[in-house]
């Protein structure tokens, strides 16, 4: 039905209008939502433009969908994106601290969430997930990943599909955008939209994968990267774009570029805007985000006969596709009910799901002397520019809930004394601005930070009165980190160390002998040896979003036990990376101490401060050794590997029991561990559970060098733990 409706409506149109499907104008100020100037309004009308992004609001997006279906001559429907990435108006943690749930049902039900209220609001498309793997804290994008890797990656992207589009059929599902397709994040030295070069078993091994799993999941659309792979830029890459995805993994959604990315590639060197448009319908790319390219150039080009009608169509099909599966060809309006976002946006259930997932996300880093969980008694310091802040708490990408939306997430200041009612007493002081440098906050305090106001007080006298604080404190709750807008898109850094001015501070609340607990705020990896060896305690809370302050209090007074784990890994210092636990042995491993002719480095060791999959709890889980149903695995056949899970501390919690495998000879070289399993499980103070991995050939298969998807005979060590370094190991073989 669907064939036969797009090909008799295809035989109606014009080669301008189709190539008009193809185009994505943005429209302009997302909270002005200027779709409806003359400019945009007249394209529509003259069937010029395919979708629009960054409107905001239902009243806005329906008055442009009727110019599209009553003013233009084919009344073809518009698509309308959006960057709903971690949330609408109600704000989930980042991406990078949901990932650090490991629970799947969280990361679906936030996505879920974010599709009702999304489009409740008039969008039906999102650009989301971001399953660019991402191994070097210097990227500022790495807080809109789930991490370093990408068995996790997959199972999150796959979540995250399914919880944005359901069945598409319903008028709160909408269309999900996987990207940036491909490679995006290992852009070298963590520079945004920088060169990318790796070998094509890594690519298929530890970077494509995400996407593939999110195209397996049904992705309705995928966007294309801004940087290069093999040398050329993946929007013009035919490799990526067909070979790839159409031809190996069988998409059959459409494709998308990235903001501007095809008049990027003049500035890459590929030629001028008529070249790389034709150039990118060739590789594959059917829509042009904001370039301008196709509108204006595919015409001459196929007149030129650089591109032909067949590509034309394609592209076009796909896109009348997506509409139509989204149900605009039977009702324009499916997503423009006003009634439904007074009752179905920042819901009282919505928040209530988000404080429990931003709690969720938490990772412990350390907590010695059980200083956490704190008493809900006595006098309580709360210390750092990020006590008593409201635009910070949600983090890069909340395009919906900025700026208008800004004041109504809850501070640490105000969760603090939301839980605590008048049982104990919270006394606080800024304590210091984020940096030092004002011109530099200039430059990482961005637009969507509205409501940030720099103190204009000297570092010394927001000293003096943060230790007046400290002074009549029982215990100090120092709240500090990044601002949201230190990660994100062109937030990258060289520098992954706390604010210097920050620092400052927290080494002279240090020195009062109070217990100082970190409650620290970052979108990426941060180096915290010093945190590390000097407080008793560090509670990282990425940016958890619009229950921020009330899930942080949550479980700083253990109302909540925490349970997140780390999905990419801290490493000692920036000099470390990139450091990620799957990494290969080497011919010259290290040994453990620096030794002469080994792959190690002078002045640290090659460990994390922190590994993959790591993070505390105020519970004590033990891990009983590993049972194997057998030794030996079978083609066809498979194992099981048990360990018994014990919860012998005081608190009820949770625990991810996580499984790893290593291939001991390979005709490649394998890495060191892959994660090859996980499963979240919850246990009362003392209880105990047998906790069940099946192994078969399929987990253990990988990318050869002719890149053929395998499995090798022979030997594998199996391991089962509570995070990559602390495991309980054995082995088996696989016999084929
Ligand atoms: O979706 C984003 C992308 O991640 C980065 N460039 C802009 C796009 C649209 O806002």
């Amino acid at each position: 039905k669907m064939n036969s409706f797009i090909t008799n409506l295809m035989s109606k149109m014009t080669v301008d209008e189709k190539i008009g499907q193809l185009n994505l104008p943005s429209s302009g100020d997302i909270t002005t939502g200027q779709a409806s100037s003359s400019d945009i309004s007249r394209k529509i009308k003259a069937g010029q433009v395919g979708g629009l992004f960054n409107i905001k609001g239902v009243d806005k997006i329906k008055a442009v969908q009727q110019i599209a279906v009553e003013n233009s001559r084919l009344k073809i429907p518009l698509l309308f994106g959006m960057d709903v990435i971690h949330g609408y108006h109600t704000v989930f943690p980042i991406p990078l601290g949901l990932s650090a749930t490991w629970n799947m049902d969280a990361v679906k039900k936030s996505a879920r969430i974010g599709a009702i209220e999304a489009s409740a609001s008039g969008i039906n498309w999102t650009f989301s997930p971001m399953v660019d793997i991402s191994r070097d804290p210097r990227w500022g994008r790495i807080s809109e990943g789930s991490g370093e890797d990408a068995y996790l990656g997959s199972q999150i992207a796959k979540a995250m599909v399914t919880g944005y589009q359901g069945k598409l059929q319903a008028n709160n599902e909408i269309l999900a955008c996987v990207k940036h397709y491909a490679l995006y994040g290992a852009g070298e030295a963590g520079r945004d939209y920088n060169t990318v070069d790796m070998s094509r078993v890594r690519m298929y091994n530890e970077y494509l994968p995400p996407y593939k799993a999110a195209i397996d999941a049904g992705a309705g659309s995928i966007m294309a990267s801004f940087n290069e792979v093999e040398g050329i830029p993946a929007t013009a890459s035919k490799w990526l774009m067909t070979d790839v995805l159409r031809k190996e993994w069988g998409f059959k959604g459409f494709v998308v570029t990235d903001y501007t990315g095809i008049p990027e590639m003049i500035a890459h060197g590929m030629g001028d805007l008529q070249t790389v448009s034709a150039l990118a319908l060739n590789a594959g790319i059917d829509m042009d985000m904001v370039g301008d390219g196709f509108l204006n150039t595919l015409k001459k080009s196929l007149a030129e006969k650089k591109v032909t009608i067949e590509q034309i169509n394609r592209a076009c099909r796909l896109i009348l596709e997506a509409k139509y599966k989204l149900g605009l060809f039977t009702d324009p309006y499916k997503f423009c009910d006003e009634s439904r976002a007074a009752k179905e946006v920042f819901t009282l259930e919505n928040r209530k799901t988000a404080r429990e997932i931003a709690a969720e996300s938490f990772v412990l880093l350390k907590n010695s002397n059980n200083t956490l969980p704190l008493k809900k008694t006595g006098t309580i310091g709360l210390i750092g520019p990020l006590a008593d802040n409201t635009a910070n708490m949600y983090g890069t990408w909340s395009v919906a809930a900025l700026p208008e939306n800004a004041d109504k997430s809850i501070t640490v200041l105000q969760g603090l004394k939301n839980v605590l009612g008048n049982n104990a007493k919270v006394i606080t002081a800024r304590g210091s601005n984020f940096l030092a440098d004002s011109v530099m906050e200039h430059r990482y305090v961005n637009v969507h930070n509205p409501t940030y106001k720099r103190d204009s007080r000297t570092e010394a006298e927001l000293i003096k009165e943060a230790l007046e604080v400290a002074k009549k404190s029982d215990v100090i709750v120092a709240v500090m980190g990044e601002g949201s807008e230190f990660t994100g898109e062109s937030s990258s850094v060289t520098n992954i160390e706390i604010p210097q001015t920050q620092k400052n501070l927290l080494k002279e609340l240090a020195k009062t002998g109070k217990p100082v607990v970190l409650v620290l705020f970052t979108g990426r990896p941060l180096a915290l040896k010093w945190e590390d060896e000097n407080l008793p305690a560090i509670l990282n809370v990425w940016f958890p979003g619009s229950e921020a302050g009330n899930s942080i209090a949550d479980v700083l007074f253990g109302d909540v036990n925490p349970s997140g784990k780390l999905t990419a890994t801290f490493p000692q210092n920036v000099g470390q990376i990139p450091l990620y636990y799957a990494h290969k042995n080497t011919g010259r491993p290290e040994t453990g101490k620096f030794t002469k002719f080994r792959s190690n480095y002078l002045d640290v060791t090659n460990d994390p401060l922190y590994p993959f999959g790591y993070g505390l709890s105020y519970s004590n889980f033990t891990f009983s050794d590993i049972k194997l149903s057998s030794n030996t695995l079978t083609s066809g056949k498979s194992i099981t590997a048990t360990v018994k899970l014990t919860n012998n501390g005081k608190y009820d919690g949770k625990e991810v029991v996580q499984l790893y495998t290593r291939d001991l000879v390979g005709s490649i070289t394998r890495p060191v561990k892959e994660l090859k399993g996980f499963q979240k499980i919850s246990l009362k103070a003392g209880e105990s559970k047998d906790v069940t991995f099946t192994i078969s050939e399929e987990d253990l298969k990988f990318y050869n060098s002719n890149l053929k998807f395998v499995a090798e005979a022979g030997d594998f060590k199996l391991f089962i733990g509570a995070n990559s370094r602390d495991v309980k190991e054995t082995s088996f073989k696989l016999i084929k």
